[in-house]
């Protein structure tokens, strides 16, 4: 069982679990030609983000090249990998409940090892083993390489700890083991880490700097991926848009802004091009994108090339300028607006989404108008709505006293989910009608008989199985609709 369950991520909230994945199979067979098994095997489940599931397609690949093999039961591994999210306290204590249900596993099999990875092993340290007695390896995003080393030790008996933060670690090397794929679409990492300090968020104390990662290793992955049968890739960065690379070392790690001669500089409008340039047929699409970056330039390659998916999750987080200064996300509601008309103008008929918390510290009640007023204004298609979870060491924690009672935060949240699921309804009723193109990504949860895939927008198209296959596109006619997908009969 894994569990995706952030945003930034371009399909629909859901449980992944490893069964359904190509998992073991496609596995099995990823210790590259020439690295003999070492007889242990693995297990990895992940949660968070898209960027914590691409990181594990690194660390499997980091696995198989020192020879261990994978298996989807825990029971059997050696080795039991869990890749965490410290981004809400919920998410933090669904992996602990996890971790209590690997005990059986050490009761019966005293030399299985237990590695926590990610986020909660950079925010909690060597705090973990004292916390979670049952844990031998705590290993942070950028310390995958020394994962067989650390195993070594841990298979000695010490426990084996590295939790460093890179300033250039991009894992650009590493070819993935694509764990969490249906073979058409994957992921692929760009930046890693964020500059940003939104003030409630974690993730620059769990992922460190933000550094971007060669452009010619991310064309080469995407054209590996085409030539393997991908259709569509997702190009993922918590803050797409302030991608930058430069051959020049000087200028590695400056910020544009210091640049006399921006020609020096490769950024995501011209990565986006050079992406959407691999092949026509290959579909484009990103998250997530951040207000303050994205600019113009970005839009236009949106526009001007039909594999780049029509679709921008853009989140908002609050629709309250004052809250968004408290908040440190460093644009206010005239410039968020500024750019949904960015937007509507320069890519008509683009899908919109966004993220928003509630009761964020100090909110009132009409600042929580403020994000409904927004919302309304902008008519997102979709969002992923949470209520404010204080995250310890972030500027919020320290700086602003977290006064808004749960039960009000609560009540907030509904409000926002509400709205948006009539937001929802409304832009997938006037599709009705319309033919849309689908790629064809998997059988449809329901019903056997039906299949299902997204749209350019990004909106979830069920439609009957008839001789399609997986992987192909077609135009599906839209005739009825729910708040989060729409149905309809294949037309071509
Ligand atoms: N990089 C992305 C978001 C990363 S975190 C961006 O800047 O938009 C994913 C989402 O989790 C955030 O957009 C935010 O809506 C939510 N989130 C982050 N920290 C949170 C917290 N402390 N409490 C509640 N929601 C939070
Ligand atoms: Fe967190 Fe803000 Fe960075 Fe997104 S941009 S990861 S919300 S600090
Ligand atoms: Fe992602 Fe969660 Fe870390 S959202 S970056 S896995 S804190």
């Amino acid at each position: 069982m894994s569990e995706l369950y952030n945003n930034q991520v371009p399909f629909e909230l859901k449980i992944k679990s490893m069964d359904e994945n190509a998992q073991g199979g496609a596995l099995e067979k990823s210790r590259p030609f020439g690295v003999a098994s070492n007889g242990k095997k693995y297990y990895i489940e992940s949660y968070g983000c898209a960027m914590n599931f691409a990181d594990s397609e690194v660390v499997a690949s980091i696995l198989a090249n020192s020879g261990y093999d994978s298996t989807k039961d825990y029971n059997e591994a050696d080795l039991i990998f869990v890749n965490t999210c410290s981004i809400r306290e919920k998410a933090e204590q669904t992996v602990r409940n996890r971790l209590q249900g690997f005990k059986v596993v050490k009761k019966r099999n005293k030399a299985a090892l237990i590695g926590v990875l990610g986020c909660m092993a950079e925010r909690l340290k060597d705090k973990f083993l004292e916390e979670e007695q049952l844990v031998d390896l705590v290993v942070g995003p950028d310390a995958y390489r020394s994962l067989p080393n650390l195993i070594e030790e841990a298979v000695s008996g010490q426990k084996a700890v590295n939790v460093l933060l890179s300033r250039d670690e991009t894992y650009a090397d590493i070819s993935p083991v694509r764990l969490s794929s249906n073979g058409v679409s994957a992921f692929v990492s760009i930046t890693r880490g964020c500059d940003n300090m939104c003030s409630f968020c974690v993730v620059p104390h769990t992922r460190g700097r933000e550094r971007s990662r060669p452009p010619e290793s991310i064309i080469q992955e995407v054209r590996n991926l085409y030539e393997q049968g991908y259709k569509e890739v997702t190009l993922l960065g918590q803050n797409v848009d302030s991608y930058r690379w430069s051959e020049d070392e000087k200028i590695r790690g400056k910020k544009l802004i210091d640049l006399k001669d921006t020609d020096l500089v490769f950024n995501f409008s011209n990565l986006l091009e050079e992406v959407a340039k691999v092949a026509p047929d290959l579909r484009v699409r990103f998250s997530t994108s951040h207000p303050k970056d994205m600019h113009d330039d970005v839009l236009h390659v949106i526009a001007k090339y039909k594999n780049i998916c029509n679709y921008i999750h853009l989140p908002v987080q609050s629709g309250n300028t004052e809250v968004l200064a408290r908040m440190n996300r460093t644009y206010d509601r005239e410039w968020y607006l500024d750019r949904i008309a960015a937007i509507n103008r320069i890519i008509p008929n683009c899908g919109i989404s966004s993220d928003i918390i509630t009761g964020f510290c100090g909110e009132t009640e009409e600042q929580h108008q403020d994000t409904l007023s927004l919302m309304r204004e902008v008519k997102y298609d979709m969002s992923y709505m949470f209520f404010y979870s204080e995250r310890p060491g972030t500027l919020a924690a320290k700086k602003y006293a977290d006064d808004i009672p749960l039960e009000i935060k609560k009540r907030r949240l509904a409000e926002v989910i509400e709205l948006q699921n009539e937001l929802s309804l409304i832009s997938n009723q006037a599709d009705i009608g319309t033919v849309v193109e689908v790629l064809v990504e998997k059988p449809s949860k329901k019903s056997e008989a039906d299949l299902c895939g997204r749209n350019d927008r990004n909106k979830m198209v069920i439609f009957p199985k008839g001789n399609l296959r997986i992987g192909q596109y077609v135009k599906v006619k839209i005739t009825d609709c729910t708040t989060a997908v729409l149905l309809g009969e294949v037309v071509e």
